[in-house]
């Protein structure tokens, strides 16, 4: 294939980190970028290759159709999931028939509505499937939470931008009129708050039994067919050292060598992909559409199930997605291809062994003030990063009049690598100090993401979430539960 045109949709890092791979790819790709602020990483990028930037709604199906029709690319490739969600890819499939990577609006439910993708694990059979209900009105959410008193996570039914999600321990009998009053005012917010800018699904308020253990995340390109995972990745939510603070879209990651994590074996990250290839399955048998793109399973390592699915996302998590493009040596634009035409099962996949870390930079006001966190000059000092062995890949960052100007999210992601994850990460520390604002508004980011005493917490939580897990494996208790149901009395089965 020569003189290939690709569309990229959607301008954060993760955007970034994907129109590098495509540019570096061997057929010397014209790049062009629907976005709606100006990525100054991704227009450089587009500016080199040749192609041709659009600012406007990346999550507009039918600008995004005018786009891809205008430059009659070959192909177009989604990030974010708001596009998905709108149908992006079913407007430039449908209205010009150009392929895209990326799922259509029906599978990409997988997301969009975390009610869908339960109901899909349960009616499918789908591994590790964790107890849930969905409400649709605050009351219902309510009197449930007020009669049972059980340990939950408690969120928003709809993919929320990561907010709105509350777990909530509930194991002291005297503490459990206070627990109840949490939880109670915790599905009031989700369905006040959380979810009252979205309107495209029914269920509001989700309420699903608390698991334990250390999460990660197994990202996958799919052709519908199968599924090839990547490298796993931990993701740091919270905002402040020490996992503590409001949750964040994630202030940075981790990877590592061999493609798994030091507190996740080899063999349960086989486990992580079947479940994510049964849901890919499960999808296309439910909404009969095949599913083609990129799918990573949110993962946790419980006692209850081993690996276990906590959420699904329909595109490379955001900074996921930048911990291992980089690593990617396989052709991005050949990978695409297969994806497209089904042929994923002949592409020789092939990743720099290399453990990564990404830290993100953020001006203070994120995640809660995003107004304060917003309108800032930055300077990035590129050069002096790459000099330290680190990479600079462009967030919520706008070119405004040849300014860097914050847009309220984080700003800048650095990526590292190391022969391990402590010498990435202190690689990445080295970089920090080359990214500062003009006007002396603060910024932050997590200085323990990769450090020595933060892996040894992890490896410990999988080390006894791995034990017990055995324990119940030998003990035939997998899958057992029993309920309570008031009047009734106890219900045993297994699922
Ligand atoms: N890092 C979390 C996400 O991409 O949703």
């Amino acid at each position: 294939m020569t003189n290939v045109k690709v569309l990229l949709i959607g301008g954060g890092a993760r955007e970034h980190a994907i129109a590098e791979a495509l540019v570096r790819s061997n057929f010397e790709p014209k790049l062009y970028a629907l976005m709606d602020v100006k990525n100054p990483g991704i227009k450089r990028l587009v500016e080199k290759s040749g192609g041709e930037i659009v600012q406007g709604k990346s999550k507009d199906p039918n600008l995004a159709a005018e786009v891809a029709g205008k430059f009659s690319v070959d192909f177009a490739f989604i990030g974010p999931e708001e596009p998905l969600f709108h149908g992006v890819c079913d407007a430039i499939e449908d209205v010009t028939g150009i392929p895209c990577v990326g799922a259509r609006q029906k599978p990409a439910q997988i997301e969009q509505s975390k009610a869908f993708m339960r109901r899909l694990m349960w009616k499918h059979n789908v591994g590790g499937r964790l107890r849930f209900k969905a409400f649709l009105t605050v009351q219902d959410a309510i009197d449930y939470i007020d009669e049972y008193a059980e340990s939950v996570a408690i969120k928003p039914a709809r993919q929320a931008g990561g907010k709105g999600v509350k777990v909530i321990a509930d194991v002291q009998a005297y503490l459990s009129d206070e627990k109840k009053a949490v939880k109670e005012k915790h599905a009031q917010a989700v369905f006040e708050e959380h979810m009252k800018p979205y309107d495209d699904i029914e269920d509001r308020i989700l309420i699903e039994e608390r698991v334990e253990g250390p999460e990660y995340t197994a990202q996958c390109f799919t052709d519908g067919n199968i599924v090839e995972v990547m490298p796993l990745v931990q993701d740091a939510k919270h905002a402040f050292e020490e996992d503590i603070g409001p949750e964040t879209g994630g202030m940075g990651c981790i990877s590592g060598k061999d493609g798994v994590l030091p507190f996740i074996t080899a063999e349960e990250k086989e486990g992580s992909i079947k479940i994510v290839q049964q849901l890919i399955n499960a999808v296309e048998k439910e909404v009969g559409e095949k599913y083609k793109g990129i799918v990573a399973g949110q993962m946790m390592l419980t006692d209850a199930w081993g690996p276990t699915i906590i959420e699904c996302y329909s595109r490379f998590g955001d900074p996921e997605g930048t911990s291992v493009l980089p690593l990617l040596k396989t052709d991005l634009v050949e990978i695409s291809e297969a994806i497209i035409g089904e042929k994923l099962h002949k592409i020789n996949f092939e990743w720099e062994d290399r453990a990564t870390v990404v830290k993100c930079i953020a001006p203070k006001g994120y995640p809660r003030r995003r107004n304060l966190a917003k309108d800032h000059p930055i300077a990035v000092d590129i050069k002096e990063i790459e000099n330290l062995g680190g990479r600079v890949y462009f967030g919520s960052v706008s070119e405004e009049n040849g300014q860097l100007l914050t847009k309220g999210s984080r700003a800048v992601e650095i990526w590292t690598d190391g022969e391990n994850i402590v010498e990435a990460s202190r690689k990445a520390e080295s970089c920090i100090p080359y990214v500062k604002t003009l006007d002396g508004w603060g910024l932050f980011h997590r200085k323990d993401i990769g450090s020595p005493e933060l892996l040894k917490k992890r490896i410990e939580l999988g080390e006894l979430q791995r034990e017990c897990f055995k324990y119940r494996k030998a003990k035939g208790l997998v899958g057992r539960r029993i309920d309570w149901i008031p009047g009734k009395g106890k219900l045993e089965y297994v699922s």
